[in-house]
């Protein structure tokens, strides 16, 4: 099972949007996948269409972690049943995002703290992937998600305080990684709402690669003008229809691929 927060310091960049994209592709390709939702905003839970019943949310879960019991409190993205060829067997399952997880979003939080995620997650059986949802910082709950995590994804956007943001959060990693979680790795960077005429956007995607060098993944996200409609119908963008949608769904597919074919590749050379 692999564990990827997706993070960034900035709100806005997209986070939620490649934590979709992700969970979208992942669903198509029947890779089981379990959606942590750790933004007190919740958005992803909104999106997976995510119809809330007598589960515990993530913030209650992470409040008695020893005993949360996650197999019982997941729920299943409505995407599910709408998935072309599902036949009951494909797995993308939410631990539901509330402003109650709040509680943990402070600067400093304790060691005992920081692995109440882990915990949690512990009781996660039957899964390929883990996709962890962060909030737009680097206080505790990000914190909790790394110490829960093999790997980073960051998100960017082609701009200069997205770049410079990224950088310094590249930073916080490796601090972060010196002293809790030595196993943590950056996954890549995902630029995202990239604006293929645009001469800014250009020169800091040549910027990006020169900084970031092979950490910059492929392929690069477009900005998409119904990519709000498609989120705000709680739909996974491989139900969408149109050519829009599909091009998409296959960078989507791509990105999906390079994270994970990289987490093999590291578990081997880790072996
Ligand atoms: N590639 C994109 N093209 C068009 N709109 C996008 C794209 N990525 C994100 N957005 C929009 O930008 C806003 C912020 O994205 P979101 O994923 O919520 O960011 P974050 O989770 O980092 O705060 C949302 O309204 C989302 O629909
Ligand atoms: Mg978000």
């Amino acid at each position: 099972m692999q564990v990827v927060s997706i993070s960034s310091l900035k709100g806005g960049v997209g986070k939620t949007s490649v934590t979709l994209g992700l969970a979208s592709a992942a669903l198509a390709a029947g890779i089981r996948t379990l959606v942590v939702d750790l933004d007190p905003h919740a958005d992803a839970t909104t999106g997976l269409g995510v119809r809330a019943g007598s589960q515990l949310d993530i913030g209650r879960m992470l409040k008695v972690a020893r005993r949360a019991r996650l197999s019982e409190n997941v729920v299943p993205s409505g995407w599910v049943a709408a998935a072309p060829d599902s036949d009951g067997t494909k797995t993308l399952d939410v631990a539901a995002g509330s402003a109650y997880a709040g509680i943990y979003d402070r600067p400093d939080l304790g060691r005992r703290d920081l692995r109440r995620l882990s915990t949690v997650l512990a009781g996660a059986t039957g899964y390929d992937l883990v996709l962890i949802d962060c909030p737009p910082s680097l206080n505790g709950l990000t914190r909790m998600a790394w110490t829960a995590s093999n790997r980073v994804l960051l998100v960017a956007e082609p701009g200069l305080f997205s770049v410079a943001g990224t950088e310094r959060t590249l930073r916080a990693i490796e601090l972060f990684k010196q002293e809790f979680a030595p196993n943590l790795v950056p996954a890549g960077i995902v630029a995202n709402r990239v604006r293929p005429g645009s001469n800014e956007h250009t020169y800091r995607l040549a910027e990006m690669r020169s900084m970031f060098g092979p950490l910059l993944l492929s392929p690069h996200i477009p900005e998409q003008a119904n990519w709000q409609q498609i989120q705000g119908a709680a739909h996974a963008v491989h139900q969408w229809p149109g050519d829009a949608a599909k091009n998409a769904s296959e960078l989507f597919d791509d990105l999906l691929a390079n994270l994970v074919q990289k987490g093999r590749t590291r578990n081997r050379v880790k072996r």
